[in-house]
């Protein structure tokens, strides 16, 4: 067989293990010593966590300033936190927390440097003009095992509302300048959000998998992933969420998920949550997770409808074989079973229903009008995507 032509794109340096957000200082200071620091509201101050970060920082002759983000980033918000902080020639910022910190200090790391609106540059709705790439250096630690952002080029940001909309700020520089993965901050987590996470991560594994782009080397890393999160990521979720292995398991995960979307993008779940997380109030990771299942078996049922992309079949029945199917029972019985195994995954981690945020079927069209099935491996068709989302309302 003739291996395919295939592209990867650059992958940060990552310190991951069990404390090593002991090594922050040190790998900050290669960048220098006025520090932005970007954290959530609560997460970090757990436990004085945010206290040691911050003395840890000055003992190593750093000066931290820190903010907070709690909410997903906005591009009024980038605007605004810029230019109140652009006198202040930051050398570095460094972004502890979940998929929106992780995002939000990408963009302003993007935008610091620049006094343009981050609106110019964002995709589809804006200018599209393309930025530059000159950032201030950007160290990323995650503090959920979820969006995989930590290894991406691009920043998410949104607008909620009848005009609303989730599009990304992206550029090749864009991506971290250093990764620090510790799964000691993600055991204090709670579990809905460790669920929410947890299924985005797992559905950005198993989207780039199926996906018509994917090539040897995101199949295998979305593979390796994909192995970790169908192993932690429910324990995590329910009896043992401050176990240090299972939680590295679930990061490790979230970080190839970040790897994989990358090199080998999105299907048909991230084709809806883009248009439903922009016009509601919907977290991305429940959006996710509550799709996933009811997209895997959208997906299948259109394939053995069509009769086309049989590899894409063989690929959702190995990944029902590694959620506990029978290799001996065939294709299709392992196919259904991933679909049974994910519904199982959905009900388990009690995640929220659409309707539970205001979501009803007078939606779907307008949501199906701009929902991408880019990178999908079936084209889903609207009477599809109808049904995908009435399984759940
Ligand atoms: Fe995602």
């Amino acid at each position: 067989m003739v291996m395919a032509a295939f592209s990867s794109a650059r992958i940060p340096p990552v310190y991951f293990g069990a404390g090593r957000l002991a090594e922050l200082p040190r790998i900050a200071s290669a960048f220098g010593k006025e520090i932005l620091l970007i954290t959530g509201a609560t997460s970090l101050a757990a436990g004085g966590r945010l206290e040691r970060v911050l003395a840890s920082l000055r003992e190593a002759g750093l000066r931290p300033h820190r903010i907070i983000i709690d909410a997903e980033p906005s591009t009024a918000f980038i605007d605004e936190t810029c230019a109140a902080l652009r006198s202040r020639a930051f050398q570095v910022v460094i972004g502890i927390g979940g998929g929106s910190v992780i995002d939000g200090a990408k963009a302003i790391s993007a935008m610091l440097p620049h006094s343009n609106s981050v609106l110019d540059h964002l995709e589809d709705v804006g200018r599209n003009v393309p930025h530059s790439g000159k950032k201030i250096p950007y160290v990323a630690v995650p503090t959920t095992s979820g969006t995989g952002g930590e290894m991406t080029k691009n920043a998410v940001l949104s607008m909620v509302g009848p005009e609303g909309y989730k599009k990304s700020l992206r550029h090749d520089n864009l991506i971290p300048d250093a990764v620090i993965v510790d799964p000691e901050l993600m055991t204090t987590c709670p579990p809905h959000i460790t669920a929410a996470c947890g299924m985005d991560a797992f559905t950005q594994l198993l989207e780039p998998y199926l996906s018509p782009i994917a090539s040897p080397l995101t199949d295998a890393l979305a593979w390796s992933g994909l192995q970790q999160a169908r192993e932690n990521l429910v324990p995590a979720c329910t009896d043992r969420g401050a176990d240090i292995g299972i939680r590295a398991g679930l990061a490790y995960a979230s970080m190839l998920s970040g790897v994989a979307l990358a090199n080998a993008g999105l299907g048909i779940v991230h084709g809806l949550a883009s248009p439903i997380g922009g016009f509601f109030p919907i977290p991305h990771g429940v959006v996710c997770g509550t799709l996933v299942a009811s997209a895997t078996e959208a997906n299948i049922a259109a394939l053995r409808r069509r009769r086309e992309n049989p590899a894409a079949l063989a690929k959702y029945a190995k990944v029902g074989v590694l959620f506990g199917g029978a290799p001996e029972n065939g294709e299709a019985w392992n196919c259904d079973y991933l679909v049974e195994r994910l519904q199982a995954w959905t009900d388990t981690l009690g995640l929220a229903r659409l309707s539970s945020y205001g979501i009803g079927a007078g939606d779907f069209d307008r949501i199906i009008a701009k929902t991408s099935n880019r990178h999908n491996p079936v084209n889903l068709e609207p009477d599809d995507l109808r049904a995908l989302l009435a399984r759940r309302l």
